[in-house]
């Protein structure tokens, strides 16, 4: 299902997608920083509501105009969420954001809340109104399929996790530099061992791993592969807390 969904939002993607308005800053940072303000348009804050009120639970990617790519472990069918688009601080009134509604979500049928060495932390949440484009709110591009990125190739993570263990939700949009490492590296026995899918992408921090801590359900933002027109894709996260490098779900496997 999920599957059939992301080939068919590939096939779509003659829609401009992955090309900021404003663009990102790439220097290369150690570690997390501030992202500039609306310079990752498809940054979505997936929201659940309790007691009267909105909590920023996981970040997404806005993939066409009704469907946002989340993590799977991010999804409760419990609960009724909404996704706000357009928005680096998320605790201020903000000009050209908005929050749609969720009409439904379809989290991955292998995905296994027990057992998340498995894979398959990937989710679809469609909005009840399509949202049209602006230079805030613009779509995500999703990788060709089978897609693999060289070892050490730099990409973005993105989103409103913590900054440190135990820290405080930061309001403004954070980004941290990774590196991809390759499969051989990162399926070897120190490292993450059978645990690294192929369907995953894996990177660690740039030399410091700390800021990139926790970014539940955010993108990883790639050139992919390297030099070709589209610069940015997106992923949803599959997110490990341990020293070592992060595993990412690569959706189009
Ligand atoms: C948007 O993406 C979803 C999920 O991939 C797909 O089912 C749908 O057909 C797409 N819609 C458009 C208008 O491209
Ligand atoms: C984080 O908080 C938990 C529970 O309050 C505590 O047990 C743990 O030691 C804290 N970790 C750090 C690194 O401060
Ligand atoms: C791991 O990465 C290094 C570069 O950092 C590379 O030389 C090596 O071939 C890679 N593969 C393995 C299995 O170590």
């Amino acid at each position: 299902m999920i599957r059939t969904l992301l080939l068919s939002a590939l096939v779509a993607g003659a829609l401009s997608c992955g090309v900021p308005t404003y663009p990102p800053s790439v220097t290369r940072v150690v570690g997390g920083e501030e992202a500039t303000p609306n310079s990752w348009p498809w940054q979505a804050s997936l929201q659940y509501t309790s007691n009267g009120k909105w909590y920023h639970t996981c970040g997404g990617s806005l993939i066409n105009n009704s469907w946002v790519l989340t993590a799977a472990h991010c999804i409760s069918s419990s609960r009724t969420y909404r996704v706000a688009l357009g928005r680096h601080n998320l605790y201020t009134a903000e000009s050209g954001s908005l929050t749609v509604s969720v009409s439904k979500t379809v989290v991955h049928q292998d995905w296994d809340s027990s057992d998340a060495s498995k894979g398959y932390d990937i989710a679809l949440v469609k909005l009840a109104n399509p949202v049209s484009l602006t230079n805030k709110i613009q779509l995500a591009c999703l990788p060709p399929a089978g897609a693999i990125l060289p070892n050490k190739s730099p990409c973005y993570v993105t989103g409103w996790g913590y900054l440190h263990t135990n820290g405080t939700l930061p309001d403004v949009l954070q980004q941290c530099r990774v590196l991809v490492v390759d499969c051989a590296n990162c399926s070897s026995s120190g490292w993450w061992g059978r645990t690294m899918k192929t369907s995953m992408i894996c990177a660690e921090g740039d030399g410091v791993t700390s800021s990139c801590n926790v970014r539940r359900g955010s993108g990883i933002n790639c050139i992919f592969p390297p030099g070709r027109k589209e610069p940015h894709c997106s992923h949803s996260e599959c997110q490990y807390c341990t020293e070592h490098p992060r595993l990412w779900v690569q959706p189009a496997c």
